[in-house]
């Protein structure tokens, strides 16, 4: 039988990175994409080979019409058919006020968030829906479940996303075509995404936040995991994961005693 692939776009060293391992760690052949930062990439494909498992990577500009198409289309036909793919890109452009939100930054934020799930999604569910199996796991973030200040593009995206997610599971669910949505509401320790938007205050930011704080993408890459093993007889489509000293996105009480 061949070796099954887990394709992650989006793959720094936070989320995306740590779910390529563990997909890897699985047995997995894992196909990591990013944006631009080669070494990061190697040293990612690197420690999975390191740990007995194996992956490759490619560097690859999302926005852009026809990259993931052929990414698709290259790791079917090079490494595998695709079992599970992880859309791990975000829309965060920090806050920004409308008048700071120039028409095509709001559309570059709908191009990571949404359309590029949307153009994933046309590339692999024929081969998946042919298959009679596969899954799509998307990251998304407390932007697709309310708006707020500053967060026209980032929600918009975010919560088109989620609307998308449901769309596809209502049409390929049938099919035998798994698509959990998994809210990440709370920062993680992700040094290229939250990490490079910090800066040097990031470390001072993970301590502010208190014991267990800060999501630890290990353990997030563990539930992707799972998600990706659940029998079709017990799908999950949505959950939410946040740290244990964090605020879920509906509550605003800072009370630890009626805060959950
Ligand atoms: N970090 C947080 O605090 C946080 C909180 C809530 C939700 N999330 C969600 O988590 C997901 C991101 O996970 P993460 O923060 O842990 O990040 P990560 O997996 O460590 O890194 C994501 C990678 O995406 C790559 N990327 C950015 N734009 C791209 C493009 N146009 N084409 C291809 N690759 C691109 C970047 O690569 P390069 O470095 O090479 O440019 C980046 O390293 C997003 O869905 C986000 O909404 C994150």
């Amino acid at each position: 039988m061949a070796q099954k692939v887990f394709l992650v776009i989006g793959a720094g060293a936070g989320i995306g990175g740590h779910a390529a391992a563990r997909f890897a760690a699985g047995g997995y052949h894992a196909v990591l994409a990013r944006r631009a930062d080669e070494d990061g990439l190697a040293k990612l494909v690197t420690a999975i080979g390191d740990a007995g498992g194996k992956a490759s990577g490619t560097l690859l500009d999302a926005a852009a019409d026809g990259t993931i198409e052929e990414l698709v289309e290259r790791t079917e036909n090079e490494i595998g058919p695709i079992d599970t793919v992880l859309y791990n890109l975000g829309a965060q452009i920090g806050n920004r006020d409308l008048a700071d939100t120039p028409h095509r930054t709001f559309e570059l934020g709908w191009r990571l968030g949404c359309y590029g799930l949307f153009r994933l999604a046309h590339a692999v569910t024929p081969r998946m829906v042919e298959r009679g199996r596969g899954t799509i796991l998307v990251t998304s973030a407390t932007a697709a479940m309310r708006g707020n200040a500053g967060q026209h593009s980032h929600a918009a995206a975010m919560g088109g996303r989620r609307m998308l997610c449901q769309t596809l599971n209502a049409e390929f669910g049938p099919q035998g075509v798994h698509v959990a949505h998994v809210v990440v509401d709370g920062s993680v320790d992700a040094p290229d995404t939250l990490g490079k938007l910090l800066g040097d205050k990031f470390e001072a930011y993970k301590e502010s936040k208190g014991e267990d704080g800060v999501l630890d993408p290990t353990a997030i890459a563990d539930t992707f995991w799972h998600l990706a093993q659940q029998p079709r007889n017990c799908w999950t489509h949505e959950l939410d994961l946040r740290p244990f000293s964090d605020v879920a996105w509906w509550n605003d009480n800072p009370d630890p005693a009626i805060r959950t």
